[in-house]
């Protein structure tokens, strides 16, 4: 598999730091904590991890509000503590990968407070400041995605700011020379401190229309949608000129080596694909969300599998993903039996898995007390389904042990104790034996990895592709029904089952049952 590279053969493992492992007592995960677990993400069998942002931040946003993009906020350790865990990861064969947040910065960003000091400061420009319209009013009508206008009035100087997400995030100006030497440097930092890559927050949204034009409505709207649904995101996402920003980042890890530049992108896969770039020059891997909200049967999955694969510039390499900090978690979306076969499903499609902590063991999402409420995006947005906290409830790690081994303190947000690392480790029946057999079963196929995938088709509630490379070739089946369903394979012996006691069954010509939310992998 060598002519790959490792982020191509590798799998990548999402960890959201407050919420994986706290070492010191306060409640919430650092980076003492993530690195002690470490051999236990090695032994799980992924390549790579990647870390939401452990910046400095004062924490509106949960570290999507940064403070000094050059540091470590002290809730999660200091440089010394990432460096003890980046040398441990590399000394365990893991890659390191940060969250790169260029966007925006925290309002108490000295870039920031700079700017907003006068009209004549030099860093003025590195934000996007307008005059009030002619009423007084907010300059446009672009909309917060964190509800309300995105406009905040500064008082001091008289004028407004843009903050596409909360007002302690104001966005920054990619328009200006200044800052995008700045945060060039802010890579190369990290780089030089042998960061494997990237994942790059709201790479789509970096540049806003020049003319700062009203945007359309959308004539889609639903009432009980987020509110900046309301309008066509026509002049503040994807303009044409992010491209040239994409560019110059890959052409910064280029000068590295191997690195990785992941782009957080939600949009439909044809513009999403152009995130690539034209002749490679993009990023490696625009994110491929489209599981995260799929309508959960075999005949919509074979059509995203054929329509992303077909929508693939040449040598783009594919990607999917399960779950993340933002959305629902997959157990909860498909149920616990489904989410077996989406293991299976992640981890035998073409191109890079990524997977969202705690997903291995089928965590489901977290019931959060009204009072317990921690995200900004359901507190300023109640009742619309908005909130990410039930995603980011602590890894259970042990059911028996107080704060569920995940602190000995009072967590920040409830632990759920429905299951657990521990009681899953030993049973070849769960979750995180399946997750430990596939991630081993891709380890040693190469047609797992880098083979072509051929004949995706759905019959009835049965999802079945084909995974081929040199002589090998590999059939995958997923019942995503709840009823048996019997196929016709050609001759195969069964590899991996979602169901115990049927590895190494040879499968019958005449057809084989296939049981309600099995999955199987077999070589023919
Ligand atoms: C990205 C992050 C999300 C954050 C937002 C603003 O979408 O994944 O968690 O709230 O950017 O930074
Ligand atoms: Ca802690």
């Amino acid at each position: 598999m060598s002519e790959l590279a490792w982020w191509q053969r590798g799998v990548i493992y999402q960890v959201y730091p407050r919420s994986f492992q706290d070492s010191n007592g306060d409640g919430i995960g650092d980076l003492a904590g993530i690195t002690w677990r470490l051999p236990y993400l090695a032994g799980l069998g992924i390549d790579a991890v990647w870390l939401s942002p452990i910046y400095p931040s004062p924490m509106a946003d949960f570290g999507y509000d940064v403070a000094d993009y050059c540091d470590i906020d002290p809730m999660f350790g200091t440089l010394g503590d990432f460096k003890q865990f980046a040398d441990r990861a590399h000394e365990l064969g893991l890659k390191v990968l940060l969250d790169f947040v260029p966007n925006h910065s925290s309002d108490r960003h000295p870039w920031f407070e700079e700017s907003r000091s006068s009209r004549e400061n030099p860093k003025r420009d590195w934000y996007l400041w307008r005059d009030p319209a002619p009423d007084g009013g907010p300059p446009n009508n672009w909309l917060s995605r964190m509800g309300g206008s995105a406009w905040e009035w500064d008082e001091r100087t008289g004028q407004y700011y843009y903050h596409a997400f909360l007002r302690e995030q104001p966005d920054l100006n990619w328009r200006n020379p200044q800052v995008r030497r700045a945060m060039d440097d802010v890579l190369r930092f990290w780089l030089d401190r042998g960061v494997d890559g990237f994942r790059v927050d709201v790479l789509w949204l970096l540049i806003k229309d020049a003319q700062f034009r009203d945007n359309p409505p959308n004539p889609a709207y639903e009432p009980g949608q987020p509110e900046h649904h309301r309008q066509l995101q026509t002049y503040t996402e994807d303009q044409p000129e992010v491209h040239e920003i994409v560019r110059s980042m890959r052409a910064t890890l280029d000068e590295y080596g191997e690195r990785v530049l992941i782009g957080e992108i939600y949009l439909p896969v044809p513009q999403l694909v152009r995130y690539y770039g034209a002749n490679g020059d993009g990023a490696d891997m625009p994110f491929n969300f489209q599981l995260l909200n799929a309508a959960w049967n075999a005949g919509e999955i074979a059509r995203m599998i054929r329509d992303y694969d077909s929508a693939l510039p040449e040598h783009a390499w594919p990607n999917w993903v399960l779950g993340n900090h933002d959305n629902p978690r997959v157990a909860s979306r498909v149920g616990a039996a489904q989410a077996r076969v989406a293991a299976v499903l992640l981890l035998t499609l073409r191109g890079t898995p990524t997977l969202y902590y705690g997903d291995e063991i089928g965590m489901t999402d977290g019931e959060i007390p009204p009072d317990q409420v921690q995200d900004p995006a359901e507190i300023r947005q109640p009742g619309i389904g908005q909130g990410r906290d039930p995603e980011r409830t602590p890894m259970q790690w042990d059911a028996a042990l107080p704060g569920a081994g995940f602190t000995n303190g009072r967590s920040w947000l409830p632990i759920s104790t429905d299951t657990s690392v521990r009681a899953q480790d030993g049973d070849p029946s769960s979750m995180l034996s399946l997750y430990r057999r596939l991630l081993e079963l891709r380890r040693s196929n190469a047609a797992l990895v880098q083979g072509a995938i051929e004949n995706v088709a759905a019959t009835g509630d049965v999802l079945t592709f084909e995974r081929h490379y040199r002589g090998q070739r590999l059939f995958i089946a997923l019942n995503m029904g709840a009823a048996d369903a019997v196929m016709q394979p050609r001759s195969a012996v069964v590899l991996l089952s979602t169901l115990a006691g049927r590895e190494g069954l040879a499968l019958p010509e005449s057809g084989y049952r296939l049981a309600g939310s099995e999955a199987i992998i077999a070589a023919i």
